[in-house]
């Protein structure tokens, strides 16, 4: 499963890409927002500096809302970087941008999923990557696990390529729950993969190992 950091921070996209495990990044207008990333020509500058850290797809978000302003504003975007993907909501004319990116070679992801429907027509209509988005039906009381357990079904019934994408992953169990399922990645905060790697057992065991060697080396 890849692992896709979801942020605009740098000194986490830096810390994630250090460690060794960061295959892309995910960002939108609110996480921008968060950074105090604001104006267009701040916002492209900033998508340069995350491409200049990151190996691996990086995901823009569109403003826009309607077929046009979504072509002109993905165009821009991916003309930015090869690395580039430019993310879509799931509405009707963003299926359509979708499918007129796909036709050229664009790589897109579909955002703000949160049905199995919607994310069979994003396959159809191309998507590299389709984003539902856990954390926020588990917010209200919907288990998001059950969606992606849908999507990876309805995908491999008919070998669709679009790649799904776990978002709004916010805690460890997120992550392996969607590595058992079989996404394909997972998007989430620093937060949620550094926890991996945490277990008192592994500390417990690291301090007796070094205090052994302290005592037969003093
Ligand atoms: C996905 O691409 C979104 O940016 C993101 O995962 C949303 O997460 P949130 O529900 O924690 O805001």
């Amino acid at each position: 499963m890849k692992f896709f950091i979801d942020t605009a921070n740098l000194s986490d996209i830096k810390e994630a890409q250090e460690l060794g495990v960061l295959d892309g990044v995910t960002t939108n207008p609110s996480l921008m927002a968060k950074e105090g990333i604001t104006g267009h020509d701040n916002i492209i500058n900033h998508y340069k500096a995350i491409c200049a850290i990151v190996d691996g797809d990086v995901s823009a978000e569109v403003i826009s809302t309607d077929f046009e302003g979504m072509v002109k504003e993905g165009e821009a975007l991916a003309a930015l970087d090869e690395k580039i993907v430019v993310k879509i909501p799931m509405i009707k004319d963003g299926v359509k941008a979708l499918k007129y990116f796909s036709n050229k070679g664009i790589k897109t992801n579909c955002t703000l999923v949160f049905s199995a429907g919607q994310a069979l027509l994003a396959a159809k209509a191309g998507a590299t990557y389709v984003s539902p988005f856990i954390g926020r039906l588990d917010d209200v009381s919907t288990d998001g696990m059950d969606l992606i357990d849908k999507i990876r079904l309805i995908y491999d019934n008919y070998g669709y390529q679009t790649e799904i994408l776990a978002a709004s992953v916010r805690h460890p169990m997120h992550i392996i729950q969607c590595a058992e399922i079989g996404a394909d990645v997972m998007t989430g905060p620093l937060s949620a993969i550094t926890a991996l790697l945490k277990h008192p057992l592994t500390d417990i065991g690291l301090e007796k190992f070094l205090a052994d060697y302290a005592k037969g080396n003093k």
